[in-house]
């Protein structure tokens, strides 16, 4: 039976596609910093989810996680690069640098750091998933994404270079790049007020954590030879709707 690590377990989508992936029959491993969340949903899941305490912005903690995980649990056959956070909405001249810094270390380094832990072993076996969670940002600016949005520009680029050199191996990169989704802890930790949190879905008909759960369960459905470069989700409610102009400046 096919085994499945996810980053950021304990909340959000991580937490729905663990239901999800549990439902369909794999054996899955959950990762976050908040451990009893994770337990929590191993009460939940049972015994073929596996709880890790990590937080993906300590790199040797990352290369220590193979020696973590039970022989019932190895070898890992799909890695989701799910982890992930925005901090603030302020212009780029205004944003506390510890955000930045922060989101680089989460966004960028712990994925690719556990990419790189978890990858030779695919390569070995010639068998293998990595899907990504990127974003729209990635891809349409919007203001106060500055940072966010570059990091998940990296993700996009590095899925697909990833794809690149693995040319030629039975190995399958997916990038994930979801637009507005609601029902996850992402609002309230990117500005730190539920209050405000919630007002960025009132009246929206968002895209939920369920839908991206299950579009992961049709990819990793899907035969080997059928490979997903970059998948793009937005809300009927939202579309990239034209450049502003500033006037009278
Ligand atoms: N929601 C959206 O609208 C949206 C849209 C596009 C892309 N995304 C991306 O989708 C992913 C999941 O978002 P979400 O909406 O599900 O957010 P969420 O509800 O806030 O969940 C984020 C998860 O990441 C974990 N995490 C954060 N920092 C971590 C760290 N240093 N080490 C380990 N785990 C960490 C959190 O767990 P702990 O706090 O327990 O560590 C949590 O389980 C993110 O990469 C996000 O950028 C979200």
């Amino acid at each position: 039976m096919s085994v499945v690590l996810v980053t950021g377990a304990s909340a959000g989508f991580g937490k729905a596609i663990c239901q999800k992936l549990i439902a369909d029959g794999f054996s899955v491993i959950g990762t976050a910093r908040r451990l009893d969340k994770l337990q929590e949903l191993q009460k939940e899941l049972g015994d073929k989810f596996l709880p890790l305490q990590l937080d993906v912005t300590d790199l040797t903690a990352i290369e220590a996680l193979p020696g973590k995980i039970p022989p019932s649990f190895q070898p890992i056959d799909i890695l989701i690069n799910n982890a992930g956070l925005a901090l603030g909405l302020e212009p780029a001249n205004e944003v506390p640098f510890q955000y930045w810094d922060t989101m680089v270390h989460t966004n960028i380094l712990g994925l690719i750091k556990l990419t790189h832990t978890l990858l030779p072993e695919m390569v070995k076996r010639n068998h293998g998933y990595i899907i990504n969670l990127g974003s729209i940002a990635g891809t349409y600016p919007y203001k106060g994404g500055n940072v966010y949005g570059a990091t998940k520009a990296f993700v996009r680029q590095f899925s697909l270079n990833l794809r690149t050199d693995l040319l030629g191996k039975k190995i399958r990169v997916t990038n994930i790049e979801p637009g507005l989704c609601g029902g996850t802890e992402f609002s309230n930790v990117r500005f730190g007020d539920d209050k405000k949190a919630a007002e960025v879905y009132t009246g929206v008909d968002f895209v939920t954590a369920g839908d991206i759960a299950n579009t992961i369960s049709w990819l990793i459905s899907m035969p080997e030879h059928f490979n997903v470069n970059s998948i793009e989700i937005m809300p009927t409610a939202q579309a990239p709707a034209g450049m502003s102009v500033a006037k009278n400046m």
